[in-house]
């Protein structure tokens, strides 16, 4: 179907949606269509994924073909959390998890984010990596972002971007046969793509519109919103400002943290294709992989995303103590933990995964300790009495859970919205002319160490971790203090 007869049949489509939903036929609908609402399968084709891919003769490309005319651009991307996004030990292991407990259906949801063009291609059948084509083991590879040409996020179930809710058009047939057309934020100059592929300015690439499809994770039945990055995102500062997630994203630390601090957009040449996040986990993974493989170049390259990712963790967040005192004397102290430079909360998507937690540990004038919480443990375990700052989810008879497809709601959600922050108390009593120091930690890991351990040994039979990673168990997890300050408190 051509670019042209692709809009108008979603536009008819779409009309017929808009004319069905005056509010009394649109009542019986949702009623006759029980508790959730269902996907228009001709709308979505690949629901539970709300992916549409306008398809022509022109194939998607993959990332090394790109990366012969765009050295800098694919460089900048290889190792990224976005070329790692299908070949993710941890993504492989709750993917096959979730096969296994509700079915194959469910994998397409999955990949339409995390592999989008090898969804549309059909070329995803079961759990693993062998037989796959480069351009599916790429992930978020150059051509699912660059073939993006619209999106329909204000027209889904639910008038929300979600679930990969973006169009994809690699080219489009003309009489001369396909052509590839890369969407991108500058106006096409002359010449533009040499030959290769025609280039189409599209705004959507400097908005945060373009990362939302995939930034906005629901349950594929009960629509709990399991990420909303996005949404956190829109509905705070930043968003008013004007700052997207590319502000923050695809700079380097210090352009991040000027867009934090002083609202200022980057300029064009600020930007590159890091997609550099909090993940320094599988940083650390590529660096020991790479290492194995005896490729240095790919091992320096995963060492400076990793430097990357914790300066980024260790500019988010500030701490504050204030004392309480009854009776004149100390009875409390009041930890502010403060989300500075998060655009979303913080910590934001995987939040019943992601751990950050308060170490605080207290001393006398002499050091002897008088108080001490939140510190792991040898094996990795934190103690039942740790403040963790992120969320748990529960099904729906109120008991905990942790996999996606189980989660109904959330017990409880203490991250901290952008610009905001979040006291945590603690007891804490010293007599008068007594001073007190207080050490205060925030501290930060990708996922609980039996959880990790957990999807770790679930990674599909063809992924050897050994031959891989070269480790045949997991290891502690790594721990990243965020920030660490001492307060005195002179009683
Ligand atoms: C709407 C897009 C979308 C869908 C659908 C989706 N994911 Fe993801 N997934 C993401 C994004 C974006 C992240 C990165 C968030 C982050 O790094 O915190 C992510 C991260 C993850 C991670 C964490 C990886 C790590 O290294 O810590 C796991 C595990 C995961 N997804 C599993 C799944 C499974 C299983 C499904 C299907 C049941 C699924 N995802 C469906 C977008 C999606
Ligand atoms: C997650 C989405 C995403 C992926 C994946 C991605 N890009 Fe981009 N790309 C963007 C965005 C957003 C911009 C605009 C910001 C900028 O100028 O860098 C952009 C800009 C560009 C530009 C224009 C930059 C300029 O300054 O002239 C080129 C060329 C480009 N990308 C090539 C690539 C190549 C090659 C890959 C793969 C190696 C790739 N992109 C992967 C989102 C993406
Ligand atoms: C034969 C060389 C060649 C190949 C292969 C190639 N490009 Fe380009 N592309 C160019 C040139 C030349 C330009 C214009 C100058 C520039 O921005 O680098 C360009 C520009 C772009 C732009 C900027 C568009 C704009 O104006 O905002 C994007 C985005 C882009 N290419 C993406 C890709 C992607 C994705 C691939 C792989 C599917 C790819 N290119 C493959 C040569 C190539
Ligand atoms: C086609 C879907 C898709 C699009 C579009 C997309 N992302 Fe992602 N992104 C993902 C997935 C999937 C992951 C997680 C991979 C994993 O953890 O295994 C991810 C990971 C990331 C991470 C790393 C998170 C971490 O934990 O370190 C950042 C940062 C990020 N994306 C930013 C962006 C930005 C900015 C844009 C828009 C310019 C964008 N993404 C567009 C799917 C997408
Ligand atoms: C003002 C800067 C800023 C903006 C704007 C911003 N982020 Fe972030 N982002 C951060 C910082 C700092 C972190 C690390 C702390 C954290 O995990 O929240 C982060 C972390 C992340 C992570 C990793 C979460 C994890 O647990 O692994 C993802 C994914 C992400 N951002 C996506 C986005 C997307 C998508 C947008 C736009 C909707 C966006 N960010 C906008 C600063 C920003």
């Amino acid at each position: 179907m051509s670019d042209r007869r692709f809009e108008v049949a979603m536009k008819k489509k779409l009309a017929v949606v808009a004319s069905l939903c005056t509010p009394m036929l649109f009542a019986s609908l949702v009623m006759a269509a029980g508790s959730t609402m269902t996907i228009d399968k001709e709308l979505y084709p690949y629901a539970p994924s709300l992916i549409n891919w306008n398809k022509t003769g022109a194939d998607f490309t993959p990332p090394e073909t790109c990366g012969e005319c765009h050295p800098q651009q694919y460089e900048e991307w290889t190792g990224s959390m976005h070329a790692l996004a299908f070949q993710d030990p941890v993504y492989q292991g709750e993917l096959n998890l979730a096969i296994k407990a509700v079915g194959k259906d469910i994998a397409k949801q999955c990949e339409g984010c995390h592999t989008a063009a090898a969804v549309v291609k059909g070329e995803i059948k079961g759990v693993g990596l062998e037989g796959l084509s480069p351009l599916a083991l790429a992930g978020v590879s150059c051509d699912v972002c660059h073939s993006i040409s619209g999106h329909t996020h204000w027209q889904t179930p639910y008038h929300q971007p979600e679930n990969g809710s973006m169009i994809l058009s690699p080219g489009k047939d003309t009489e001369a046969g396909p052509v590839l057309t890369k969407h991108g934020p500058f106006p096409a100059e002359e010449g533009c793509g040499e030959g290769f592929h025609e280039c189409v300015e599209s705004p959507l690439f400097l908005q945060s519109e373009l990362c939302a499809s995939c930034h906005q994770v629901f349950h594929y039945e009960t629509h709990t919103p399991l990420e909303a990055t996005y949404m956190e995102w829109k509905n705070g500062p930043f968003a008013a400002k004007g700052i997207a997630c590319q502000d923050c994203h695809m700079v380097a630390i210090d352009t991040f943290k000027r867009s934090a601090d002083d609202f200022i957009r980057p300029q064009r040449e600020e930007y590159h294709h890091y997609f550099n996040g909090a993940n320094f986990l599988l940083y650390h993974l590529t660096g020991l992989a790479a290492k194995k493989a005896g490729n240095e170049e790919l091992a320096a390259n995963a060492q400076s995303k990793f430097d990357m990712a914790i300066a980024r963790l260790q500019s988010a967040a500030d701490l504050e103590v204030m004392p309480i005192y009854r009776s004149d004397k100390l009875a409390e102290i009041k930890v502010r933990v403060k989300n500075i430079r998060a655009g979303h909360n913080l910590p934001t998507s995987l939040t019943n995964i992601r751990q950050m937690w308060l170490e605080v540990t207290a001393k006398d004038k002499d050091g002897n300790v008088i108080m001490t919480t939140g510190t792991v443990s040898k094996d990795g375990e934190l103690p039942k009495d740790v403040r963790l700052l992120n969320s748990d989810g529960q099904n729906d008879g109120f008991h905990f859970a942790l996999d996606p497809w189980v989660i109904q709601s959330f017990a409880r959600h203490d991250t901290i919205p952008p610009k905001g922050y979040k006291d945590v108390h603690y007891g804490l009593s010293a007599d008068k002319g007594a001073p007190v120091s207080v050490e205060v930690k925030l501290r930060y890991r990708q996922a609980d160490q039996k959880v990790a351990e957990k999807l770790l040994s679930h990674v599909p039979d063809d992924m050897h971790l050994d031959a891989i990673y070269g480790i045949t168990e997991v290891p502690i997890l790594p721990v990243i203090d965020m920030v660490d300050k001492t307060f005195t408190i002179n009683n």
